[in-house]
């Protein structure tokens, strides 16, 4: 052979070798994965999203959420992501079947999330911690997302989903902060955030 076919060959087992590495092997061992259904209690493992949590997984996006918090948990002894609490077992593939694109996140800046619904199933708490983070934890370098909550005349009764602000976040009386739409979606998403069950390798 002359050189530039010695040339082409090699730049075509190159690209060739990435392409099966990158593109054909990871589609091959991944690409049939399908929700697992629980034995007792029949569920799906990762159960769908509902159409409310798809909507606050928008919310997710769009307002940055994903810069400071990631959703994969690391397994291994070079990291202490389960001694912190963030997941029973490391993350697997199957935990983003639902997921387009997928959030993993690269920023710590705040815990990882992609077990928060297990970790703290209380909308309540999500709603005063979005509200204002300093409500639920004093000192935290998370931004308020008080944008995301209305606050107005209370008409005839109080609403229930009013948030129980006490101390100097209380408003005078007469007026409440209820949730809006984008803010109860976006709970709804936090709280689907659980991928605890076990994964039959
Ligand atoms: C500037 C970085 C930053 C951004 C942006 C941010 N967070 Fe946080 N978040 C933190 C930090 C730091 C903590 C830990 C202290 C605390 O609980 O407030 C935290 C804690 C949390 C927790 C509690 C986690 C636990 O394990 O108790 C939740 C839930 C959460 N954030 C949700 C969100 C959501 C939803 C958004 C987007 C609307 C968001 N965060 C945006 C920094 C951030």
């Amino acid at each position: 052979m002359n050189t530039a076919a010695w040339i082409f060959f090699g730049v075509f087992v190159t690209f060739a070798s990435a392409w099966l590495g990158i593109v054909i092997l990871p589609q091959a061992q991944l690409s049939d994965l399908t929700p697992q259904q629980d034995e007792i209690s029949g569920a799906l493992n990762p159960p769908p999203y509902s159409g409310e949590a798809l909507r606050g997984r928008e919310v997710y996006i769009a307002n940055g959420c994903m810069y400071c918090h990631s959703q994969q948990v690391r397994g291994g002894d070079w990291n202490a992501d389960l001694e912190r609490g963030w997941g029973g077992r490391r993350s697997h593939p199957l935990d983003y079947i639902h997921d387009a694109p997928q959030l993993l996140g690269t920023m710590r800046t705040g815990p990882d999330l992609i077990n928060i619904g297990a970790r703290q199933p209380s909308a309540e708490w999500h709603h005063l911690h979005l509200y204002d983070p300093q409500i639920t934890s004093p000192g935290s370098t998370m931004a308020p997302y008080a944008f995301l909550y209305e606050e107005r005349d209370i008409e005839g009764e109080p609403s229930p989903d009013a948030l129980p602000l006490k101390g100097r976040w209380a408003l005078p009386p007469g007026r409440e902060v209820v949730p809006t739409p984008e803010a109860k979606a976006l709970v709804a998403y936090l709280k689907s955030l659980d991928r605890s069950f076990e994964i039959e390798e």
